[in-house]
């Protein structure tokens, strides 16, 4: 008989990992699987329980929110403030950051970074989305925890993950010692560990990137588009092309079958779509475990300097050797 080890009993056993671990990593990381969980049965039953659809509303950059954006925030927000170990929620859902003022979370250590629903524009129509999460531990040791806690950069991370919400769902998250993959067994309950140890290939034949761009793109993103295009069989090019408008699942689909995700500053965007603190560090945090690499064309991701939450990056992210192939071709030209 194969025994099944679900996410609760994997993290408490990593917990041995961190000599000095109390615990609230685990339960932090616990609450956040628990929020997952809620979500997924909503997103399953959408179009039944009348959730799909804009919520007539608008974020904080402008962007129409769908009901499921909001309803997924209230669900991660809820289980963090019942959870008690995390202090400040930064969310692509909220303009400022929100403090988690309860009895139980007044010594809480963790801050949490958030898009609640990644690719919410596939909800109504059946295409898998995403959560995305990362998670920093407060630098300041008293007092109510401040924007500098909020502001860290990428490296600083303790742990990152996400969720997909598709054919079937995953939690795949990382503390900085590999990467390690969670299938949602809807009989149980429970998120089953189903992909140890993610390692992502090197090279890959998969480029993700909304060429409906193209036009506005710079110039090295252009000569890497045609370098894909190229017939040449020994680096078994032509490449394929996949961009779903999620990129959870775009990346998803890199870390198992090797890839690269890029979406570089546009006209319209002319520093990136993506944001740096919910997008880009925790996807960078886990390709990198994985060992894939993850940049803005010139600097590492998990370096840039963080002074907005809301802030944005260009993004080139994914297998080691192809993401050096377009980082190449765009500080050449
Ligand atoms: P979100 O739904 O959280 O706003 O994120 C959508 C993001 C990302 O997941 C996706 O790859 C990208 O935006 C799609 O943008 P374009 O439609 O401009 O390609
Ligand atoms: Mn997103
Ligand atoms: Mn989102």
């Amino acid at each position: 008989m194969n025994a099944v080890k679900t996410l609760g009993q994997f993290i408490i056993e990593k917990q041995a990992d961190f000599p000095y671990a109390k615990g609230e990593l685990s339960r932090l990381l616990r609450d956040l699987g628990i929020a997952a969980k809620i979500v997924n049965r909503e997103v399953n039953k959408a179009g039944l329980a009348g959730i799909i659809g804009d919520a007539g509303s608008t974020n904080v950059q402008g962007e129409s929110q769908k009901k499921l954006d909001i309803y997924a925030n209230e669900q991660f927000l809820a289980a963090l403030q019942c959870g008690g170990e995390c202090c400040i929620l930064v969310s692509e859902e909220n303009d400022d950051y929100i403090y988690i003022d309860s009895e139980l979370s007044k010594n809480a250590k963790y801050i949490v970074a958030i898009d609640p629903l990644d690719g919410s524009s596939n909800i109504d129509v059946n295409v898998s989305v995403g959560t995305i999460f990362s998670i920093y531990r407060r630098k300041s040791t008293d007092g109510k925890a401040t924007i500098a806690d909020v502001l860290q950069r990428g490296i600083d991370q303790v742990a990152a993950g996400y969720i997909i919400y598709g054919s079937s769902t995953m939690l795949v998250y990382t503390t900085g010692k590999g990467v390690n993959g969670f299938t949602l067994d809807p009989s149980i309950g429970e998120f089953c560990l189903s992909h140890p140890n993610m390692e992502m290939p090197v090279d890959g034949n998969i480029y993700s990137i909304n060429e409906g761009y193209y036009n506005h793109f710079p110039n090295g993103i252009k000569k890497y588009i045609k370098y894909c295009q190229v017939e040449d069989e020994k680096s078994h090019r032509p490449y394929i092309s996949r961009y779903t408008g999620s990129m959870v699942a775009d990346l998803h689909r890199s870390l198992i079958k090797g890839g690269i995700f890029i979406y570089p500053v546009t006209a319209r965007a002319p520093n990136g779509k993506l944001r740096l603190v919910y997008e880009c560090n925790p996807m960078a945090f886990i390709v990198e475990q994985a060992g894939g690499k993850a940049s803005n064309g010139y600097q590492r991701i998990m370096e840039l300097n963080v002074d907005d939450m809301h802030q944005r990056s260009a993004i080139v992210i994914g297998s080691m050797n192809m993401v050096a192939k377009a980082e190449e071709l765009l500080q050449k030209y």
